[in-house]
């Protein structure tokens, strides 16, 4: 038998002055796109904005529907809007913020499995790691570089060949 220790790294920043511009404007337009999110069952709002490499931003929100598994999270909004309008262009940065109606989101989100997978298939196919910043409604972000750190064990595609 042997047990194996796998090391995730996240930097926490205790407020957004320790940001560069550009990714508090970043995580800024993610907070806007919560705005926009259609979450009338969880009453939970959360935007994604993603940076290209092209210098485009690209903005998503929740939206959900009666039929809860048919509603979609921001992240993924965000990384398939963004391959949609710009294909083949690499995602760089992707901020995420949120926002609850009815408590105070006190520590930063971290976006839920199957966006990470999403995450983990972007990477996987523009061959680099895409930085990773998660706010809440504190001055607290934090930052991953690349989606290891948030899906340690990754199951990539080319587990799918077959020779
Ligand atoms: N949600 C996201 O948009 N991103 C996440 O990373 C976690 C959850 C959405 C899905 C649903 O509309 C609401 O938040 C509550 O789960």
């Amino acid at each position: 038998m042997n047990t194996k220790e796998i090391k995730i790294i996240i930097t926490e920043f205790t407020g957004t002055s320790e940001l560069p511009e550009g990714e508090r404007n970043l995580l800024q337009q993610a907070a806007n796109s919560a705005s926009h999110s259609y979450a009338p069952y969880s009453e939970f709002h959360v935007g994604a904005a993603v940076l290209l490499e092209n210098g485009e931003i690209v903005c998503g929100s929740n939206q959900e529907n009666a039929a809860y598994p048919s509603g979609l999270c921001a992240e993924r909004i965000a990384l398939f809007y963004a391959n949609s309008k710009y294909p083949g262009v690499k995602v760089k940065t992707l901020a995420i913020s949120a926002h609850a109606d009815h408590f105070v989101i006190d520590k930063p989100i971290s976006p839920c499995g199957t966006c990470r997978q999403v995450i983990a298939e972007t990477e996987n196919r523009q061959k680099s790691k895409i930085r990773i910043l998660m706010q809440g409604e504190t001055d607290t972000v934090n930052m991953t570089e690349g989606i290891a750190n948030l899906l340690p064990l990754t199951f990539y595609e080319e587990k799918l060949k077959k020779k």
